[in-house]
């Protein structure tokens, strides 16, 4: 069963390796994981559609063979169909691709699902929900930024509150928040029906099992799971 089959109502952490120290990326994983996280989160730029640079489909295979967890990659590129197959083939359990950068969707999504992943959508703060209302039946997940993407460690839009609200009104599918997401945010995020957690920086800026564990608790809390 994939992972947002898997994931009911709850609601989990997922350390985004963005914000780790690259050189130790499986210890890293492992000190999150010991924390509660259940995924990992993989930022794919390209330096086109986003600024950034980041990793490609090399280091998810050896990411992949690495550790336990699922591996959420996060297309943050201009031309995902292109390099899709490779990470299909590198074993990520899960692929999502920027609604304002894909040119044929249904099709992306399709050779995401058909590839034997479980297939996401994100959108930019700037796109409004209705943008995916019709792709929902080719979705599994849906992913809100809540930063522009490109970088770790800015500051959380608190209007896209009201966006995971929109789409929860929208859709029953599983929605992931990646950016700014901190233990005074992800209560927020939780409480209007976000259940999967992408934090980068703060996991990493101290103890990844402690700031893991934290922000994990800091979303239940809110979201009446435990
Ligand atoms: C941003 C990436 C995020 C990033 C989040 O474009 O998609 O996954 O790592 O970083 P923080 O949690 O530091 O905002
Ligand atoms: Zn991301």
């Amino acid at each position: 069963m994939g992972f947002f089959e898997g994931l009911d109502g709850r609601v989990v952490g997922a350390p985004s390796i963005l914000a780790a120290d690259l050189a130790r990326l499986a210890e890293e994983v492992e000190r999150a994981e010991r924390g509660g996280a259940e995924l990992v989160h993989f930022d794919v730029m390209d330096n086109h559609f986003v600024p950034n640079l980041t990793m490609g489909p090399m280091v998810a295979a050896s990411l992949v063979r690495a550790t336990e967890l699922p591996v959420d990659v996060h297309l943050m590129v201009s031309n995902p169909d292109d390099i899709i197959p490779a990470f299909l083939e590198a074993g990520v359990s899960s692929i999502s691709v920027h609604v304002e950068a894909a040119t044929h969707l249904h099709r992306t999504l399709t050779a995401i699902r058909s590839g034997g992943a479980e297939a996401g959508v994100a959108l930019n703060p700037a796109t409004s929900p209705e943008e995916i209302q019709w792709a929902l039946p080719y979705l599994d997940f849906i992913l809100v930024m809540s930063v522009n993407p490109g970088f770790g460690g800015q500051s959380f839009i608190p209007e896209m509150i009201e966006k995971v609200r929109r789409l929860k009104e929208m859709t029953d599918l599983p929605i992931e928040v990646d950016g700014g997401i901190t233990t005074e945010t992800a209560p927020l995020m939780a409480e209007a029906g976000a259940q999967v957690l992408i934090a980068g920086s703060t996991v990493f800026k101290g103890d990844p099992t402690e700031e893991m564990r934290k922000v994990i608790e800091a979303g239940r809390r809110t979201a009446g799971t435990e």
